[in-house]
């Protein structure tokens, strides 16, 4: 009964004291992170070459906001304990970067560690929690995604809500990124913890493939697109299932790219771009700007996208807009054309999670927009039926509204 007692107040204590700053990430976060492009070949120069790309390439008035510096900007912990910045690498200190970045009009976040070390090896957070965000603070950090390597036994809930508290304890408000790769449901617990959780392993720069590393594996863009399978009630305005960075500009053909970003903008998750921007081509800019496909994804009803059909290898995915607009995206997970068609008088489809409606069954004509087709002079609508060839991996994606 005392055992009961006492981890009844545990539970309450920690919900009551969980804290995260409320008011950010109210749809999901936009920028840029090192990790998929340079792991951990990272430097000022390089941040700052790419903050002023993000800048001069349009990105920033695309949306994109966040630059974040991922694994291994560590140096030592000095003798108080205080971590600093690995001093060859970012010799003018991490604070001078973050007024660069703030002087663009952009946000700076960085990288810790629930555990002992970071991923890399570097130190991380376990038992500095406090000191690292106040560390933080003084640097001017926006955003903080945390890791989960060298945790030994630690309780996940635990050990996010202890650095959630750390950051709030430091006053400056921070976007707190969770990623602890699924294994402890962080989509149960984590709403009043962080802005974002990771539900999977990491990505892997290809469309459809596993990437086995014998003792753990990374994934292709579909086979984390599966794995969101559920997800969705979970997610909404500041509480945002991850499913890892951006691929695009890292070597996909442009179809697949369009593909993975269309499913991403579909599934409200962060847009967190992890290619070098200071020298992508013009298609992968354009599909990590197109203006259609962010829209669908800021929408602020934050609404994650439902798998509604899957029909010879096409999925057919909804997505509640406001206004009573809607996104609905075919994706061809083949590897040949696919052709698909609907019959607008006989479509009408409920999201099983909150009951709003798409119906074209009625008089009423809806407009249909391409996102990824260059504004068409006339629109296409529902008068007549859709009938449409989707290349293989690849999408047809529409907006559709009255
Ligand atoms: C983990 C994360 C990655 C990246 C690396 C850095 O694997 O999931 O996104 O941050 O660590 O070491």
């Amino acid at each position: 009964m005392k055992q009961v007692v006492a981890l009844l107040l545990f539970s309450i204590s920690l919900s009551l004291s969980a804290q995260k700053f409320e008011g950010l990430a109210l749809t999901p976060p936009m920028g840029w992170n090192s990790w998929n492009k340079f792991a951990c070949d990272v430097n000022e120069a390089k941040i700052r070459e790419v903050a002023d790309a993000m800048v001069s390439t349009g990105m920033k008035d695309a949306g994109y906001e966040y630059v974040v510096i991922d694994d291994c900007w560590h140096g030592e912990r000095d003798a108080q304990g205080f971590i600093t910045a690995n001093a060859e690498r970012f010799p003018s200190g991490i604070k001078a970067l973050s007024e660069y970045i703030h002087a663009k009009g952009l946000k700076f976040g960085i990288y810790s560690c629930a555990g002992s070390k970071t991923c890399g090896g570097h130190p991380g957070s376990q038992g500095h929690e406090f000191q690292d965000a106040l560390t933080y603070a003084s640097w001017g950090v926006d955003y903080l995604k945390y890791d989960w390597c060298y945790t030994g036994k630690r309780n996940a809930e635990e050990a996010y809500t202890t650095m959630s508290q750390a950051l709030r304890a430091a006053g400056r408000p921070v976007v707190f990124s969770l990623c602890e790769w699924g294994g402890n449901k962080p989509w149960e617990w984590a709403k009043p913890v962080g802005h974002l959780w990771r539900t999977t392993g990491d990505i892997y720069n290809c469309f459809d493939c596993i990437k086995d590393y014998g003792g753990w594996k990374s994934w292709g863009a579909m086979q984390i697109l599966d794995q969101q399978d559920g997800l969705r009630k979970f997610a909404g305005p500041g509480h945002w299932n991850d499913p890892d960075m951006l691929e695009v500009g890292n070597g996909m053909p442009v179809n697949e790219e369009r593909a993975h970003f269309t499913m991403w903008c579909m599934l409200a998750a962060p847009l967190i771009a992890g290619n070098d921007l200071r020298s992508m081509t013009i298609e992968s800019l354009g599909v990590l700007s197109n203006r259609q496909a962010i829209a669908i994804n800021q929408d602020s009803l934050g609404i994650q996208c439902f798998r509604y059909e899957i029909k010879d290898s096409v999925e057919t995915w909804l997505k509640p807009l406001q206004n009573g607009r809607w996104a609905l995206c075919f994706l061809n997970r083949s590897t040949s054309p696919k052709s698909i068609s609907i019959d607008w008088k006989a479509f009408s489809v409920k999201d099983p999670l909150n009951g709003l409606e798409i119906n074209t069954t009625g008089q009423e004509v809806w407009q249909l927009l391409d996102i990824w087709k260059p504004t068409p002079k006339k629109l296409m609508n529902t008068k007549k039926p859709l009938v449409a060839s989707i290349p293989a991996h690849d999408v047809l994606c529409l907006k559709v509204f009255k």
